[in-house]
Protein backbone atom coordinates (compact mmCIF):
# COMPACT_ATOMS: atom_id res chain seq x y z
CA UNK A 1 0.00 0.00 0.00
CA UNK A 2 1.34 3.62 -0.50
CA UNK A 3 0.18 6.70 0.54
CA UNK A 4 -0.61 10.22 -1.03
CA UNK A 5 -0.21 13.68 0.49
CA UNK A 6 -3.75 14.87 1.04
CA UNK A 7 -5.23 17.59 -1.91
CA UNK A 8 -4.05 20.65 -1.68
CA UNK A 9 -0.87 20.42 0.63
CA UNK A 10 3.09 20.07 -0.83
CA UNK A 11 6.31 18.55 0.44
CA UNK A 12 8.59 20.92 0.60
CA UNK A 13 11.78 19.33 -0.60
CA UNK A 14 15.44 19.68 -0.22
CA UNK A 15 16.22 22.28 -3.50
CA UNK A 16 13.12 24.27 -3.02
CA UNK A 17 13.46 24.54 1.22
CA UNK A 18 16.05 26.28 0.72
CA UNK A 19 14.10 29.12 -1.29
CA UNK A 20 11.69 29.07 1.90
CA UNK A 21 14.34 29.75 4.23
CA UNK A 22 15.20 33.00 2.05
CA UNK A 23 11.98 34.23 2.37
CA UNK A 24 11.70 33.72 5.90
CA UNK A 25 15.22 35.32 6.19
CA UNK A 26 13.80 38.09 4.40
CA UNK A 27 10.63 38.29 6.43
CA UNK A 28 12.85 38.31 9.98
CA UNK A 29 15.36 40.46 8.64
CA UNK A 30 12.31 43.37 7.80
CA UNK A 31 11.01 42.67 10.83
CA UNK A 32 13.84 43.18 12.65
CA UNK A 33 13.93 46.50 11.06
CA UNK A 34 10.68 47.50 12.06
CA UNK A 35 11.25 46.44 15.30
CA UNK A 36 8.43 43.74 15.00
CA UNK A 37 9.14 40.15 17.29
CA UNK A 38 7.74 37.13 17.01
CA UNK A 39 5.02 35.54 18.30
CA UNK A 40 4.35 31.43 17.98
CA UNK A 41 0.59 30.29 19.03
CA UNK A 42 -0.95 27.33 18.44
CA UNK A 43 -1.77 25.63 15.31
CA UNK A 44 -5.58 24.73 16.60
CA UNK A 45 -7.57 26.85 18.50
CA UNK A 46 -11.03 26.82 20.34
CA UNK A 47 -13.89 27.02 16.79
CA UNK A 48 -15.74 29.80 18.56
CA UNK A 49 -12.19 31.89 18.51
CA UNK A 50 -12.51 31.83 14.46
CA UNK A 51 -16.30 32.10 14.39
CA UNK A 52 -15.94 35.28 16.57
CA UNK A 53 -13.10 37.06 15.24
CA UNK A 54 -13.20 36.38 11.70
CA UNK A 55 -16.97 36.25 11.43
CA UNK A 56 -19.83 33.91 11.46
CA UNK A 57 -20.57 34.74 7.60
CA UNK A 58 -17.79 35.08 5.91
CA UNK A 59 -16.37 32.13 3.58
CA UNK A 60 -13.46 30.70 5.74
CA UNK A 61 -15.81 30.35 9.06
CA UNK A 62 -18.94 28.98 6.79
CA UNK A 63 -17.26 27.14 4.43
CA UNK A 64 -13.12 26.33 4.78
CA UNK A 65 -12.72 25.53 8.37
CA UNK A 66 -11.10 22.52 9.45
CA UNK A 67 -12.66 21.85 12.56
CA UNK A 68 -13.18 18.78 14.90
CA UNK A 69 -14.36 17.37 18.21
CA UNK A 70 -11.31 16.55 20.56
CA UNK A 71 -11.91 13.48 22.83
CA UNK A 72 -12.74 16.17 25.77
CA UNK A 73 -15.76 16.96 23.45
CA UNK A 74 -14.49 20.67 22.36
CA UNK A 75 -14.66 21.97 19.28
CA UNK A 76 -11.27 22.82 18.20
CA UNK A 77 -10.67 24.04 14.74
CA UNK A 78 -7.07 24.39 12.65
CA UNK A 79 -6.17 27.97 12.13
CA UNK A 80 -7.35 29.47 8.87
CA UNK A 81 -5.74 32.29 9.10
CA UNK A 82 -3.03 34.34 12.10
CA UNK A 83 -4.66 37.27 13.63
CA UNK A 84 -7.70 35.73 15.77
CA UNK A 85 -4.57 33.70 17.02
CA UNK A 86 -2.09 36.32 17.79
CA UNK A 87 -5.02 38.61 19.39
CA UNK A 88 -6.25 35.83 21.39
CA UNK A 89 -2.59 35.41 22.90
CA UNK A 90 -2.29 39.29 22.88
CA UNK A 91 -5.25 39.92 25.15
CA UNK A 92 -4.48 36.03 27.01
CA UNK A 93 -0.89 37.18 28.03
CA UNK A 94 -1.66 40.56 28.58
CA UNK A 95 1.04 42.16 25.95
CA UNK A 96 -1.18 45.37 26.80
CA UNK A 97 2.37 46.63 27.21
CA UNK A 98 1.08 50.69 28.44
CA UNK A 99 2.61 52.98 26.81
CA UNK A 100 4.45 50.55 24.24
CA UNK A 101 2.36 48.98 21.77
CA UNK A 102 2.64 45.86 20.71
CA UNK A 103 4.21 44.93 17.29
CA UNK A 104 4.24 40.81 17.12
CA UNK A 105 4.76 38.60 13.57
CA UNK A 106 4.72 35.07 12.79
CA UNK A 107 5.45 32.85 10.18
CA UNK A 108 3.62 29.62 10.13
CA UNK A 109 1.13 27.01 7.87
CA UNK A 110 -2.90 27.83 8.14
CA UNK A 111 -5.29 25.68 6.89
CA UNK A 112 -8.39 26.58 5.04
CA UNK A 113 -10.48 24.08 2.86
CA UNK A 114 -10.85 25.43 -0.85
CA UNK A 115 -10.79 24.04 -4.03
CA UNK A 116 -7.02 24.13 -4.39
CA UNK A 117 -5.68 25.70 -8.02
CA UNK A 118 -2.23 27.20 -8.38
CA UNK A 119 -1.53 29.89 -5.08
CA UNK A 120 -4.54 28.01 -3.25
CA UNK A 121 -4.25 25.19 -1.20
CA UNK A 122 -5.14 23.57 1.67
CA UNK A 123 -2.61 24.43 3.63
CA UNK A 124 -0.52 27.15 3.33
CA UNK A 125 1.87 29.67 4.86
CA UNK A 126 1.67 33.01 6.31
CA UNK A 127 4.05 35.50 6.76
CA UNK A 128 1.75 38.03 9.22
CA UNK A 129 2.53 41.21 11.28
CA UNK A 130 0.28 42.55 13.82
CA UNK A 131 0.36 46.03 15.46
CA UNK A 132 -1.94 45.97 18.41
CA UNK A 133 -2.29 49.29 20.78
CA UNK A 134 -2.29 52.44 18.47
CA UNK A 135 -5.08 54.36 16.47
CA UNK A 136 -2.22 56.44 14.54
CA UNK A 137 -2.52 56.11 10.59
CA UNK A 138 0.86 56.16 10.56
CA UNK A 139 0.94 53.23 11.77
CA UNK A 140 -1.66 51.55 9.09
CA UNK A 141 0.91 53.19 6.58
CA UNK A 142 4.10 50.82 8.20
CA UNK A 143 2.52 48.12 7.98
CA UNK A 144 1.63 48.54 4.63
CA UNK A 145 5.15 49.26 4.13
CA UNK A 146 6.83 46.44 5.45
CA UNK A 147 5.08 44.35 2.62
CA UNK A 148 5.80 46.49 0.23
CA UNK A 149 9.72 46.83 1.30
CA UNK A 150 9.44 43.10 1.97
CA UNK A 151 8.16 42.02 -1.81
CA UNK A 152 10.71 44.97 -3.35
CA UNK A 153 13.39 43.31 -1.45
CA UNK A 154 13.24 39.73 -2.56
CA UNK A 155 12.88 41.20 -6.12
CA UNK A 156 9.49 41.09 -7.20
CA UNK A 157 8.52 42.95 -9.96
CA UNK A 158 4.80 45.17 -10.44
CA UNK A 159 3.30 44.96 -7.30
CA UNK A 160 0.64 46.77 -7.43
CA UNK A 161 -0.48 48.54 -3.88
CA UNK A 162 -4.64 48.84 -2.88
CA UNK A 163 -5.92 50.42 -0.33
CA UNK A 164 -9.26 51.30 0.67
CA UNK A 165 -11.62 52.75 3.74
CA UNK A 166 -14.11 50.22 4.96
CA UNK A 167 -15.45 52.69 7.83
CA UNK A 168 -16.51 51.87 11.37
CA UNK A 169 -19.66 49.57 11.68
CA UNK A 170 -21.38 53.00 11.99
CA UNK A 171 -20.54 54.03 8.98
CA UNK A 172 -20.75 50.46 6.67
CA UNK A 173 -24.68 50.12 8.66
CA UNK A 174 -25.96 53.06 6.20
CA UNK A 175 -23.47 51.66 3.10
CA UNK A 176 -25.14 48.20 3.52
CA UNK A 177 -28.54 49.72 3.12
CA UNK A 178 -27.55 51.82 0.42
CA UNK A 179 -26.17 48.57 -1.46
CA UNK A 180 -29.73 46.77 -0.46
CA UNK A 181 -31.33 49.43 -2.20
CA UNK A 182 -28.95 49.29 -5.14
CA UNK A 183 -29.37 45.17 -5.39
CA UNK A 184 -32.87 44.90 -4.92
CA UNK A 185 -34.45 45.37 -8.34
CA UNK A 186 -31.61 42.97 -9.44
CA UNK A 187 -31.26 40.69 -6.78
CA UNK A 188 -33.54 37.84 -8.37
CA UNK A 189 -30.30 38.20 -11.27
CA UNK A 190 -27.85 37.61 -8.94
CA UNK A 191 -26.21 34.90 -8.39
CA UNK A 192 -27.25 32.11 -5.77
CA UNK A 193 -23.99 33.68 -3.66
CA UNK A 194 -24.37 37.01 -3.93
CA UNK A 195 -28.26 36.38 -3.44
CA UNK A 196 -27.72 34.84 0.14
CA UNK A 197 -25.32 37.73 0.63
CA UNK A 198 -27.83 40.14 0.41
CA UNK A 199 -28.94 40.29 3.66
CA UNK A 200 -26.11 38.83 5.66
CA UNK A 201 -23.08 40.92 4.48
CA UNK A 202 -23.98 43.09 0.58
CA UNK A 203 -20.65 44.61 0.57
CA UNK A 204 -19.25 40.73 -0.54
CA UNK A 205 -21.31 40.99 -3.45
CA UNK A 206 -19.20 43.61 -4.78
CA UNK A 207 -16.62 40.44 -4.80
CA UNK A 208 -18.36 38.65 -6.85
CA UNK A 209 -16.88 37.59 -10.20
CA UNK A 210 -20.14 36.64 -11.66
CA UNK A 211 -21.79 39.62 -10.85
CA UNK A 212 -19.63 42.11 -11.70
CA UNK A 213 -22.08 43.47 -14.72
CA UNK A 214 -24.54 44.30 -12.04
CA UNK A 215 -22.35 46.27 -9.36
CA UNK A 216 -21.82 48.61 -12.52
CA UNK A 217 -22.54 51.96 -10.67
CA UNK A 218 -23.19 50.43 -7.01
CA UNK A 219 -22.77 53.86 -4.65
CA UNK A 220 -19.31 53.94 -3.09
CA UNK A 221 -18.21 53.23 0.53
CA UNK A 222 -15.96 56.14 0.58
CA UNK A 223 -19.86 58.78 0.36
CA UNK A 224 -20.32 57.08 3.70
CA UNK A 225 -17.34 57.65 5.55
CA UNK A 226 -17.81 59.96 8.58
CA UNK A 227 -15.68 62.68 8.89
CA UNK A 228 -13.29 60.82 11.63
CA UNK A 229 -12.89 58.47 8.79
CA UNK A 230 -12.21 60.16 6.05
CA UNK A 231 -9.32 61.74 7.95
CA UNK A 232 -7.81 58.94 9.27
CA UNK A 233 -7.67 57.72 5.59
CA UNK A 234 -6.56 60.50 4.20
CA UNK A 235 -3.38 60.58 6.73
CA UNK A 236 -2.66 57.05 5.87
CA UNK A 237 -2.43 58.37 2.43
CA UNK A 238 0.20 60.87 3.02
CA UNK A 239 2.23 58.89 5.02
CA UNK A 240 2.23 56.60 2.59
CA UNK A 241 3.15 59.40 -0.02
CA UNK A 242 6.03 60.77 2.48
CA UNK A 243 7.60 57.10 1.72
CA UNK A 244 7.36 56.90 -2.01
CA UNK A 245 5.15 54.39 -2.05
CA UNK A 246 2.96 54.49 -5.08
CA UNK A 247 -0.73 52.84 -4.51
CA UNK A 248 -4.32 53.52 -5.75
CA UNK A 249 -7.69 53.41 -4.24
CA UNK A 250 -10.00 51.31 -4.84
CA UNK A 251 -13.22 51.74 -2.97
CA UNK A 252 -14.55 48.79 -4.76
CA UNK A 253 -12.12 46.54 -2.28
CA UNK A 254 -14.24 43.95 0.10
CA UNK A 255 -11.46 41.78 2.40
CA UNK A 256 -12.93 38.36 2.95
CA UNK A 257 -12.81 38.65 6.83
CA UNK A 258 -15.33 40.38 8.83
CA UNK A 259 -13.03 42.72 11.51
CA UNK A 260 -11.79 45.24 9.25
CA UNK A 261 -12.20 49.08 10.23
CA UNK A 262 -10.88 51.99 8.20
CA UNK A 263 -8.14 50.94 6.34
CA UNK A 264 -8.28 47.94 4.13
CA UNK A 265 -5.54 46.72 1.56
CA UNK A 266 -4.25 44.22 -0.76
CA UNK A 267 -1.26 43.76 -2.69
CA UNK A 268 -1.70 42.68 -6.38
CA UNK A 269 0.72 41.36 -8.91
CA UNK A 270 0.21 39.13 -12.25
CA UNK A 271 1.59 35.71 -12.38
CA UNK A 272 -0.94 33.07 -10.81
CA UNK A 273 -2.98 32.10 -12.82
CA UNK A 274 -6.70 33.90 -12.24
CA UNK A 275 -5.67 35.19 -8.73
CA UNK A 276 -3.88 38.56 -8.79
CA UNK A 277 -4.39 39.31 -4.86
CA UNK A 278 -0.99 38.47 -3.62
CA UNK A 279 -1.70 39.21 0.21
CA UNK A 280 -3.73 41.69 1.92
CA UNK A 281 -4.78 43.26 5.49
CA UNK A 282 -5.90 45.94 7.50
CA UNK A 283 -7.22 47.91 10.41
CA UNK A 284 -8.98 45.94 12.91
CA UNK A 285 -10.27 47.96 15.64
CA UNK A 286 -13.29 46.75 17.43
CA UNK A 287 -11.27 43.20 17.51
CA UNK A 288 -9.31 42.78 20.37
CA UNK A 289 -12.49 43.97 22.91
CA UNK A 290 -14.78 40.99 20.50
CA UNK A 291 -12.75 38.64 22.17
CA UNK A 292 -12.49 39.54 25.73
CA UNK A 293 -9.70 41.84 25.61
CA UNK A 294 -9.62 46.00 26.42
CA UNK A 295 -10.47 48.18 23.18
CA UNK A 296 -7.34 48.50 21.62
CA UNK A 297 -7.15 49.21 17.81
CA UNK A 298 -4.99 46.96 15.84
CA UNK A 299 -3.55 46.76 11.99
CA UNK A 300 -1.58 43.95 10.04
CA UNK A 301 -1.38 42.16 7.04
CA UNK A 302 -0.62 38.01 5.85
CA UNK A 303 0.90 37.46 3.03
CA UNK A 304 0.99 34.00 1.45
CA UNK A 305 4.78 32.72 1.23
CA UNK A 306 3.21 30.41 -1.71
CA UNK A 307 2.54 32.80 -3.55
CA UNK A 308 5.40 34.91 -3.52
CA UNK A 309 7.22 31.72 -4.73
CA UNK A 310 5.34 31.59 -7.77
CA UNK A 311 5.19 34.68 -8.98
CA UNK A 312 9.08 34.95 -8.40
CA UNK A 313 9.27 31.92 -10.54
CA UNK A 314 6.99 33.67 -13.09
CA UNK A 315 9.30 36.87 -13.08
CA UNK A 316 12.50 34.40 -13.16
CA UNK A 317 13.75 35.85 -9.60
CA UNK A 318 16.50 33.62 -8.44
CA UNK A 319 16.70 32.59 -4.87
CA UNK A 320 19.39 31.16 -3.27
CA UNK A 321 19.32 27.10 -3.93
CA UNK A 322 21.14 24.82 -1.78
CA UNK A 323 24.85 25.49 -0.81
CA UNK A 324 27.64 23.52 -1.98
CA UNK A 325 29.64 21.59 0.18
CA UNK A 326 32.89 23.05 1.66
CA UNK A 327 34.42 20.11 1.85
CA UNK A 328 34.18 16.27 0.72
CA UNK A 329 36.75 13.92 2.91
CA UNK A 330 38.26 10.96 0.79
CA UNK A 331 38.82 7.60 2.19
CA UNK A 332 41.42 5.12 0.93
CA UNK A 333 42.40 2.78 3.77
CA UNK A 334 40.88 1.04 7.05
CA UNK A 335 43.14 3.13 9.11
CA UNK A 336 42.26 6.62 6.85
CA UNK A 337 38.62 5.91 7.64
CA UNK A 338 38.68 6.11 11.25
CA UNK A 339 40.78 9.38 11.24
CA UNK A 340 38.51 10.81 8.78
CA UNK A 341 35.59 10.08 11.21
CA UNK A 342 37.68 12.21 13.47
CA UNK A 343 38.62 14.95 11.41
CA UNK A 344 34.81 14.97 9.89
CA UNK A 345 33.41 15.46 13.28
CA UNK A 346 36.32 18.80 13.91
CA UNK A 347 35.47 20.63 10.46
CA UNK A 348 31.94 19.83 11.07
CA UNK A 349 32.34 21.74 14.73
CA UNK A 350 35.11 24.76 13.30
CA UNK A 351 31.92 25.31 11.20
CA UNK A 352 32.38 23.77 8.10
CA UNK A 353 29.91 22.08 5.75
CA UNK A 354 31.51 18.62 5.44
CA UNK A 355 30.95 14.98 4.07
CA UNK A 356 32.13 11.76 3.77
CA UNK A 357 31.06 8.56 2.17
CA UNK A 358 28.26 6.25 3.66
CA UNK A 359 28.41 3.60 1.10
CA UNK A 360 31.59 1.78 0.97
CA UNK A 361 32.39 3.18 -2.58
CA UNK A 362 36.03 3.12 -3.84
CA UNK A 363 37.90 6.42 -4.70
CA UNK A 364 35.85 7.01 -8.23
CA UNK A 365 32.47 6.70 -6.66
CA UNK A 366 34.18 8.88 -3.71
CA UNK A 367 34.96 11.59 -6.13
CA UNK A 368 31.57 11.09 -8.24
CA UNK A 369 30.04 11.94 -5.02
CA UNK A 370 32.18 14.94 -4.06
CA UNK A 371 31.12 16.14 -7.69
CA UNK A 372 27.42 15.52 -7.04
CA UNK A 373 27.39 17.53 -3.76
CA UNK A 374 29.33 20.34 -5.56
CA UNK A 375 31.75 20.01 -3.02
CA UNK A 376 34.54 22.99 -3.39
CA UNK A 377 37.44 21.10 -1.94
CA UNK A 378 38.11 17.07 -1.43
CA UNK A 379 40.84 16.12 0.86
CA UNK A 380 41.66 12.63 0.51
CA UNK A 381 43.52 10.74 2.84
CA UNK A 382 45.25 7.09 2.69
CA UNK A 383 46.98 4.99 4.84
CA UNK A 384 50.49 6.16 3.44
CA UNK A 385 49.53 9.95 4.53
CA UNK A 386 48.26 9.05 7.48
CA UNK A 387 51.29 7.46 8.31
CA UNK A 388 53.18 10.58 7.05
CA UNK A 389 50.75 13.07 8.96
CA UNK A 390 49.56 14.29 5.54
CA UNK A 391 46.74 14.63 3.34
CA UNK A 392 45.73 16.11 -0.01
CA UNK A 393 43.73 18.50 -0.59
CA UNK A 394 42.47 19.38 -3.99
CA UNK A 395 40.37 22.06 -5.15
CA UNK A 396 37.86 21.18 -7.29
CA UNK A 397 37.36 24.51 -9.23
CA UNK A 398 41.17 25.06 -9.94
CA UNK A 399 42.03 21.03 -10.15
CA UNK A 400 45.27 21.65 -8.05
CA UNK A 401 46.24 18.94 -5.57
CA UNK A 402 48.93 19.93 -2.79
CA UNK A 403 49.94 17.65 -0.12
CA UNK A 404 49.13 19.51 3.57
CA UNK A 405 50.39 19.00 7.33
CA UNK A 406 46.78 16.72 8.50
CA UNK A 407 47.15 18.86 11.39
CA UNK A 408 46.40 21.97 9.74
CA UNK A 409 44.06 20.74 7.59
CA UNK A 410 41.00 22.37 9.17
CA UNK A 411 42.78 25.76 9.60
CA UNK A 412 43.78 25.72 5.89
CA UNK A 413 40.80 25.07 4.48
CA UNK A 414 39.24 27.63 7.19
CA UNK A 415 41.38 29.94 5.46
CA UNK A 416 40.99 29.21 1.64
CA UNK A 417 36.69 29.09 2.18
CA UNK A 418 37.22 32.82 3.65
P1 LIG B 1 -6.47 36.85 3.90
O1 LIG B 1 -6.68 37.85 2.82
O2 LIG B 1 -7.56 35.90 4.18
O3 LIG B 1 -6.10 37.68 5.19
O4 LIG B 1 -5.17 36.03 3.60
C1 LIG B 1 -3.95 36.68 3.42
C2 LIG B 1 -3.12 35.98 2.37
O5 LIG B 1 -2.93 34.61 2.68
C3 LIG B 1 -3.75 35.93 0.98
O6 LIG B 1 -3.66 37.14 0.31
C4 LIG B 1 -2.88 34.87 0.35
O7 LIG B 1 -1.60 35.36 0.06
C5 LIG B 1 -2.75 33.89 1.50
N1 LIG B 1 -3.79 32.85 1.37
C6 LIG B 1 -5.04 32.85 1.84
N2 LIG B 1 -5.67 31.70 1.54
C7 LIG B 1 -4.78 30.95 0.85
C8 LIG B 1 -4.81 29.64 0.28
N3 LIG B 1 -5.90 28.84 0.37
N4 LIG B 1 -3.70 29.20 -0.36
C9 LIG B 1 -2.61 29.96 -0.45
N5 LIG B 1 -2.51 31.19 0.08
C10 LIG B 1 -3.59 31.68 0.73
C11 LIG B 1 -5.78 37.13 6.39
O8 LIG B 1 -5.54 35.98 6.56
C12 LIG B 1 -5.64 38.15 7.49
N6 LIG B 1 -5.35 37.44 8.75
C13 LIG B 1 -4.57 39.16 7.17
C14 LIG B 1 -4.43 40.18 8.25
C15 LIG B 1 -3.51 40.19 9.25
N7 LIG B 1 -5.22 41.21 8.44
C16 LIG B 1 -4.82 41.88 9.50
N8 LIG B 1 -3.79 41.26 10.00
Amino acid sequence: MSFQKPKGTQDLLPGTVEKWQALEDKARDICRRFNYKEIRTPIFEHTELFQRGVGDTTDIVEKEMYTFTDKGNRSISLRPEGTAGAVRAYVENKLYGDPDMAKLFYIGPMFRYEQPQAGRYRQFHQFGIEAIGSEDPGIDAEVIAMGYLFYKELGLKNVRVEINSVGTPACRQAYREALQAFFAPVKDKLSKESQSRFDRNPMRILDSKQDQAYCEGAPSILDFLDEECRTHFAKVQQHLTAMGIEFVVNPRMVRGLDYYTHTAFEYKAEGIGSIDTISGGGRYNGLVSQIGGEDKPGVGFGIGLERVLLILDTQQVELPAAKPLDVFLVSLGEQADDELTRLLFELRSEGLLAEKDYQGRKIKGQMKAADRLQARYVAILGDDELARGEIQLKDMAGREQTNIPLADVTAILKDKLN
